[in-house]
C-alpha cells in the first residue's frame, strides 16, 4: 500500500539580544521562565502538530541577518528584542527572504519607554503579538501552524 508522504514544514524561531538570560533578566518585565524552558515548550507543540521547529538565539545583529537569509524554513517567528527598534538590516533580511513572519515580544512594547514604541518590522510582518509573556510565542506558533494548513 502506498503511503502519502508529506514533507514536514519547518518553523524557525529567532530570539534576539539578551533573551539568552531570560529568567534572570528584569523578571518583573520578562517573567521567570528561561529560554530553554520556552524553546522546549515550543518544540513540543510543534512536534504534536507534525512540524519541525528550530530555535536560534544571538546577541549579534549580523548573525541574526545571516540566520534569516541562509536557513531553510517555511515560517519565521522572531523576537528581535532591542534590534526591533534599530535594525534596518534585520528588516531588509526579512523582506529579502519573503517568508511569512510573525513578530513577538514578551513585554508590551507600547506600554514602555517611548523608544520601544517604534518597531522597524511591524509593517512588513503578517502580525505582531506583544505583551503576553511566554504566551506571545505560543500564540504565534499556533498561528503559524494554522496559517500553513
Ligand atoms: C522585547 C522588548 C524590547 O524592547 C527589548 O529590547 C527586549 C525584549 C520583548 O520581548 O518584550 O529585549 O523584545
Amino acid at each position: 500500500m502506498k503511503r502519502s508522504w508529506k514533507k514536514k514544514n519547518k518553523i524557525l524561531v529567532i530570539h534576539g539580544p539578551n533573551l539568552h538570560i531570560l529568567g534572570k533578566r528584569e523578571k518583573n518585565i520578562y517573567g521567570d521562565f528561561t529560554i530553554s524552558e520556552l524553546n522546549l515548550e515550543l518544540k513540543k507543540i510543534a512536534h504534536q502538530h507534525n512540524y519541525i521547529l528550530e530555535t536560534f538565539q544571538s546577541n549579534s545583529e549580523g548573525e541574526i541577518v545571516e540566520k534569516i537569509s541562509n536557513s531553510n524554513y517555511d515560517f519565521l517567528i522572531i523576537n528581535p528584542a532591542a534590534y526591533t527598534h534599530t535594525s534596518v538590516a534585520i528588516r531588509d533580511a526579512i523582506l529579502s527572504v519573503e517568508k511569512p513572519t510573525i513578530e513577538v515580544h514578551i513585554s508590551n512594547i507600547y506600554k514602555r519607554e517611548e523608544f520601544r514604541r517604534k518597531s522597524l518590522i511591524s509593517d512588513i510582518v503578517l502580525g505582531t503579538i506583544t505583551g503576553l509573556g511566554k504566551l506571545s510565542y505560543i500564540l504565534a506558533l499556533y498561528a503559524a501552524i494554522k496559517l500553513q494548513k
